[in-house]
């Protein structure tokens, strides 16, 4: 029979991130659950729902000081998976710790966009004190056999602080961003004190061997840990921690099965109509300045400018997920890409036909599949990208069809999707001859290379993640069939 993993150990797993599946909101008649949008949470719900246990992260809603842990709710709402344990954060801690610290400086300087990172002591005092905070909540509401998987750069330093407390517990974190080389990550005044906390983990994850490889540069050269290379492991302090690199993956027969359902198919055929033209080009992203939208569009600007043919034939649609809106580079950025979409269309609009469609939206996921089958190929070029998501997303509800990917090589995906386009998202130039050169694919080209990533996206899926990363993390003890299974 398939067992869960904290079944199989007598334990039961926890998981702990700063956003979790939903966001809970105060209204007149009780508290709404609304869900979330964000890459962890799109990862990681499949496998809390098929373990059960508890997830334990900030529902969006802010206590008083000294008021830790809100409210405990079954999930989904509609039958008990699992427990959603909320943690309050107070305003301030709002402002200084999320958006502050963590969307201000860890962000940026994971992306290597070193000189967009803030560094501010007051804010770092926030981010010790809300992760210890996070370990308080933990104590309450978990056991001393349970596993503590521990999700993303807002949470680094919680496993030193669950240590203190029980120093046997079972930690694991999963950094879902990429991991800068050391010399990036050192410009960080507390990087020393952050990598300590992290190396208190017994496993980590990253999307790929390179984030890998910088995390264990970063252990050797700045927290001065012993570091064996061969086994990607790090000992330091009579510990060891094994670093892994396991690329998560989408839940694909949910894809297959949306794209091949006739409501969705239908608007799939919709909005190829309401596009119009011969060819439509798809961007789907949340509105973030690692995900070169702007870069996007000088690379159609380009095209249509030197490539005349194709204007009046082909369609631009970005859809640009709201995400952190309340921060101010995040509003400048919404800014400028207007004007870029009202400058491009003011140019090249013919017969009152756009090229550029935008909006600022999100989809809900059969929409989204929509979309993904209406489009002739996906946009998905990012300056700097932990994974990307989306890419697997495209391939997964065009699977046995035709559709060209266009990757960044910056983004973590990359590695394992060998058979899409790539191009250098800083230089339009060559980001428009791919294009072109995606349009003009013969279409056994197109399958070839769209079976190729199938194959893959299919073959390492979110179970394969998950079991991945069991495996790393209990070795024997974790072997055997998995507990998420479609
Ligand atoms: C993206 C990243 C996640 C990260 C999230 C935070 O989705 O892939 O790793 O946790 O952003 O976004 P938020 O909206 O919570 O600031």
């Amino acid at each position: 029979s398939i067992k869960p993993l904290a079944a199989k150990l007598n334990s039961r797993l926890v998981v702990v991130s700063n956003r979790g599946s939903c966001t809970f909101v105060d209204s007149p008649q009780g508290i709404k659950a609304v869900p979330s949008v964000s890459g962890l949470v799109s990862a990681v719900e499949p496998v809390v729902s098929q373990e059960g246990g508890t997830w334990v992260a900030w529902g969006g809603r802010c206590g008083r000081e000294g008021e830790f842990a809100g409210i405990s709710v079954p999930m989904p709402e509609n039958g008990q998976k699992y427990v959603f344990q909320e943690v309050l954060l107070t305003p301030e801690e709002v402002t200084l710790y999320y958006e502050g610290f963590n969307n201000g400086c860890l962000w940026p300087l994971c992306h290597n966009f070193v000189e967009k990172s803030v560094f501010n002591e007051e804010e770092w005092q926030a981010y010790r004190k809300v992760n210890e905070k996070y370990a308080a909540v933990l104590f309450k509401c978990a056991g001393p056999r349970d596993l503590f998987w521990v999700h993303d750069y807002h949470l680094a330093i919680l496993p030193a602080y669950i240590r203190r407390q029980r120093p046997y517990s079972r930690v694991s974190l999963f950094w879902h961003i990429p991991f800068p080389p050391a010399e990036i990550f050192a410009v960080m005044p507390w990087a020393e004190e952050m990598l300590k906390g992290m190396l208190e983990a017994e496993l980590i994850g990253f999307h790929s061997r390179k984030y890998v490889r910088n995390f264990l540069h970063s252990a050797e050269e700045i927290a001065g840990a012993e570091v064996d290379y061969s086994n990607e492991t790090v000992y330091w302090s009579g510990r060891q921690l094994k670093a892994v690199a396991a690329p998560i993956g989408i839940n694909w027969l949910d894809f297959e099965k949306l794209a091949g359902e006739g409501e969705v198919v239908r608007k799939a055929a919709q909005i190829r109509q309401e596009a119009g033209g011969e060819y439509l080009l798809l961007g789907v992203d949340r509105l973030d300045y690692t995900k070169g939208i702007l870069e996007r569009l000088r690379a159609i600007e380009w095209l249509l400018e030197n490539y005349p043919q194709y204007r009046n034939r082909l369609t631009f649609l970005q859809i640009a997920v709201p995400s952190r809106t309340g921060t101010a580079a995040y509003q400048r950025l919404k800014r400028r890409i207007e004007e870029a979409v009202g400058r491009i269309n003011g140019k090249y609009t013919e017969n009152y036909r756009v090229p550029v469609k935008y909006l600022f939206r999100s989809l809900s996921k059969p929409d989204l599949v929509a979309h993904y089958l209406a489009a002739d190929m996906a946009l998905v070029t990012p300056l700097k990208d932990g994974l990307n998501l989306v890419a697997k997303e495209y391939v997964a509800s065009n699977a046995g069809d035709v559709g060209v990917l266009l990757l960044s090589p910056f983004a973590g995906a990359a590695g394992q999707l060998k058979e899409a386009l790539t191009a250098n998202p800083y230089n339009p130039r060559e980001m428009a001859a791919r294009i072109v050169q995606g349009l003009e694919m013969p279409v056994a080209e197109k399958k070839r290379r769209l079976a190729a990533l199938s194959k893959v996206i299919r073959e390492q899926d979110i179970h394969w993640w998950w079991r991945k990363v069991r495996q790393s993390w209990f070795g024997d003890a974790a072997r055997g069939k998995v507990a998420v299974s479609p």
